[in-house]
């Protein structure tokens, strides 16, 4: 018996692309980011999206106005608008959501994280804060009405550390007393 490799070729390019997955919905993913010219955490949050492998085009025109017209209520804005196959990204929104989002394609606006929370791709520093991604599915949403599609919380990332950290001090193992000596 005989297979011909031409009969197997069409299976294993459907397995091929399906371990493609995430990255290569990145690699051919090109991200317009709408912006001022001046905005510092704007070009680190494009930083940020190329390290992801996505491709950026710069916009230096500012965002209210492609923000408006994408759908994007006032309540959910930010410093930067960002328009990817057919979606718009307001805001900070990490990398790791929007391929997420390309992956499961919802009926949707897109995604916003509203403000500028310190400690989203491209606002690191020393604090912080707990943010919500959210998911805006009709144009014109307040925020308010928005879906929390993801939720970052350092705090309870810092309680779960210490609990982890306190575990060897409430069970002393044998190792730890030997290196005592
Ligand atoms: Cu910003
Ligand atoms: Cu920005």
């Amino acid at each position: 018996m005989k297979i011909q490799i031409s009969t197997l070729l069409p299976g294993l390019m459907v397995i091929l692309s399906l371990l493609g997955g995430a990255s290569q919905a990145a690699a051919t993913a090109t991200v317009d980011v709408y912006k001022s010219p001046t905005c510092g955490c704007c070009d680190k949050w494009v930083d940020h999206m190329r390290d992801h492998g996505f491709t950026v085009k710069t916009h230096d025109v500012g965002n209210k106005e492609i923000r408006k017209k994408s759908g994007i209520a006032d309540s959910l804005g930010s410093c930067h608008t960002a328009l990817v196959n057919g979606y718009a990204i307001e805001g900070h929104v990490p990398a790791p959501d929007i391929l997420r989002l390309l992956k499961e394609k919802p009926k949707a606006v897109g995604l916003s994280v509203p403000d500028m929370p310190h400690g989203t791709p491209g606002m690191e520093g020393a604090r912080s804060d707990p943010y919500n991604v959210l998911l805006i599915k009709e144009r014109g949403e307040e925020r308010k009405d928005t879906t929390i599609y993801n939720r970052y919380d350092p705090y309870a990332k810092k309680v779960e550390q210490q609990a982890e950290r306190s575990l060897p001090d409430q069970k002393p193992t044998n190792s730890s007393v030997m290196r005592l000596k």
